[in-house]
């Protein structure tokens, strides 16, 4: 599973070769070949305070270095003063499966004194995708979209063992509609095991009493045990409790691992029983990948989308706004012109149904008739047959016919036998 890859790199993309099996060359069977030639375009983004951890997880996950060695800057350094967004793009292969990874890194959240809009360039940022999106689905020729849509985030808490910050709480809030949230807990080898479950219990309680909502694997009916076993499993250790490393150490019992080594032992990213990463893993790149490009297409990107129309067709009335922004404006105009042919193709349908319903209860209603029709002559029928029978059964039991009926047919039958003269 070594990346081998000989296209030409894209100029901001950095082609990397993998160290090892990462698990998303599965996705062969998450969805179809045709996308599989392709090659998928994925898109995390790592928010949470410095220093928890976050390129080093990102290059412990997909087992490459993709984050450059930083240089740590002194306290005294200068640093940007806002949340500053950084995107790193790199093509990774996995048995002949190509993926254009992208990462979003978010420098500077949580890092001020004053904290209280941290999570709004980073709202904006996924915004700004959503818009490039759209636009070129808007587009006449919309073959080569690229989908540079944030498909997951990862939200990295503090391993305080406390309960969320009110930072944590915020930036989920505002984030929890446009984006999947995929909450771990920072360096989780900070915490004993007890601290973990108490620590994971009140997180997944403060989420709950705020109403957000996280990324949850979807549960399908028909899926077979195994299958439904595996979502349980991953869904049970969410938030994830991570440790991260780049670091190959040696165990006591002297095997090679990738994880971090301590006076006392060592901690093994890739053990299950030391923590949670190789959960995560599973739920982001190997089993839920599919899912989490599906869900912020179908759902989180589409319900931004109907939001914008709407809020469009309020600010039609706003000329000045119009006036003194003609890209707007043409933008402004193209939405508007596509909200009014969804309308009409709408109401085009709905005059078509009506239609059909019409013409059905015609036919229902000229198929009961026909039916009574025929209810009627065969009752007739009954009605004629039963008659003759009557009249054959007198006639061979010898008795006469009924005077007014038998009398007169019979005088009229000599009648005719003599006026027809063959006497
Ligand atoms: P910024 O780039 O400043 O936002 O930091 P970051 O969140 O990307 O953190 P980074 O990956 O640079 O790690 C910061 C420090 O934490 C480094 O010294 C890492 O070795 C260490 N570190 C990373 N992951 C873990 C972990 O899981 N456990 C422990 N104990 N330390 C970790």
């Amino acid at each position: 599973s070594v990346a081998q890859s000989n296209n030409a790199a894209l100029s901001s993309v950095i082609r990397k070769k993998l160290m090892g099996y990462v698990g998303f060359a599965n996705l062969p069977n998450q969805v179809h070949r045709k996308s599989v030639r392709k090659g998928f375009q994925f898109t995390v983004m790592v928010v949470g305070e410095s220093g928890l951890g976050k390129s080093t997880l990102v290059n412990t996950l997909f087992n490459t270095p993709l984050y450059p060695a930083k240089e740590v800057l002194p306290p005294s350094a200068e640093r940007a003063s806002t949340v500053a967004i950084e995107s790193i793009g790199a093509d990774i292969e996995e048995n002949g499966v190509r993926l254009h990874l992208n990462v979003v890194d978010t420098p500077g959240f949580g890092d001020f004194v004053n904290n209280d809009d941290s999570w709004r360039p980073i709202v904006e940022n996924i915004e700004s995708r959503f818009d490039s999106y759209l636009e070129q689905e808007n587009r006449v020729n919309r073959q080569k979209i690229m989908d540079n849509r944030v498909h997951a985030c990862l939200y990295f808490i503090q391993p305080t063992g406390h309960s969320l910050k009110q930072l944590d709480i915020e930036f989920m809030r505002r984030l929890h509609t446009k984006v999947n949230l995929i909450p771990v807990i920072a360096k989780a080898d900070t915490l004993t095991d007890e601290e973990i479950a108490d620590f994971k219990a009140r997180i997944l309680a403060d989420i709950a009493h705020n109403k957000i909502h996280i990324f949850q694997a979807p549960t399908y009916e028909n899926e077979d045990e195994e299958a439904i076993a595996e979502a349980e499993e991953i869904a049970s250790k969410i938030p994830f409790a991570v440790v991260g490393s780049d670091q190959v150490v040696r165990t006591a019992d002297g095997r090679d691992v990738r994880g971090r080594s301590y006076p006392w032992g060592v901690i093994e990213v890739d053990n299950e029983e030391h923590c949670d990463f190789v959960k995560l893993r599973q739920m982001l790149i190997r089993t839920y990948m599919e899912e989490l490009r599906e869900h912020t297409n179908n759902v989180l990107y589409e319900n931004w989308r109907t939001q914008k129309l709407l809020s469009m067709g309020v600010a039609q009335d706003s000329s000045v706004f119009r006036e003194i922004n003609p890209a707007a404006r043409m933008q402004e105009e193209r939405i508007l012109h596509e909200a009014k042919l969804s309308k009409m193709e709408a109401e085009m349908k709905m005059v078509f149904q009506q239609k059909v319903q019409e013409k059905e209860s015609k036919l229902k209603q000229s198929e009961e008739e026909l039916y009574a029709r025929h209810r009627e002559m065969k009752e007739a029928l009954e009605r004629q047959k039963a008659d003759l029978e009557d009249k054959k059964r007198r006639i061979e039991s010898g008795r006469p016919l009924t005077p007014e009926k038998g009398a007169v047919s019979i005088s009229r039958l000599l009648l005719a036998v003599i006026s027809d003269g063959n006497y």
